[in-house]
């Protein structure tokens, strides 16, 4: 199976939005990962509504919005309404998880739980049923640019196991530092989905690089698969 690739707008160029958000319409880019930052639960801010809602207008294909603020269950149903198709929460900003990720299918969105570097997969145990997507933060959430946490492949496959132990149709993303060196590899220990920023947008050819992560990754799974 190819991964799915979810490009993080974070990198796109803010000033021509709509020339990146047509690049990926005609792209082999599944979803648009969407980075929201409130400068509270991460050290940085990013953008809100109104720019969800831009967005939305024009894409052709489904918004992954990942929510890096304080307190996400306050504005569930204004996610929804600016656009959003997945909605990820933090674990870690969390305390009424279950009750959230419902709150998030019942407003008629799949609902993502992410988990940033420190924090273990067994904390999963206990929701990994419910959810329909596990983000696994790869990078310390706030920033695009960032190197790739090395010991993120033996928690990915860690998740994967837990996924089957559960019998959870939860899906494995990996955000941050993704690029084709890495690509297989995260593949290989069992994501599903990657997101990519910098890589992407920073590349001569961003379009051809969104095909060279889903194919390049496919193949050098296949390559794991068979050695
Ligand atoms: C980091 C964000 C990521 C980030 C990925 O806080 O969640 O989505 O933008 O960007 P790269 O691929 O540049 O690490
Ligand atoms: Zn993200």
């Amino acid at each position: 199976m190819k991964p799915l690739i979810s490009p993080s707008l974070l990198s796109a160029d803010f000033a021509n939005l709509q020339k990146d958000i047509f690049m990926l319409n005609n792209s082999v880019a599944d979803w648009f990962h969407i980075d929201v930052m409130d400068g509270v639960f991460v050290p940085n801010i990013s953008f809100g509504f109104p720019v969800i809602k831009a967005i939305k207008k024009h894409s052709k294909k489904p918004l992954d919005v990942h929510l890096m603020i304080s307190k996400p269950e306050k504005f569930l149903k204004e996610f929804k309404d600016a656009g959003a198709d997945i909605l990820t929460i933090h674990y870690e900003e969390s305390t009424h998880l279950n009750r959230t990720i419902q709150e998030i299918k019942n407003l008629g969105m799949k609902a993502g739980v992410a988990i940033n570097p420190h924090t273990g997969v067994y904390s999963l145990e206990d929701i990994i049923s419910e959810v329909d997507l596990v983000l696994v933060m790869s990078v310390n959430p706030g920033f695009g640019g960032q190197k790739f946490i090395s010991g993120s492949y033996d928690k990915i496959r860690k998740l994967r196991k837990l996924i089957e132990v559960k019998k959870s149709k939860a899906l494995i993303e990996v955000d941050g530092g993704v690029t084709d060196e890495n690509a297989a590899r995260i593949i290989s220990s069992g994501a599903d989905i990657l997101v990519a920023g910098n890589f992407i947008f920073s590349s001569p050819n961003p379009s051809e690089t969104i095909s060279s992560l889903k194919n390049s990754a496919m193949g050098q799974k296949e390559k794991a698969i068979i050695t």
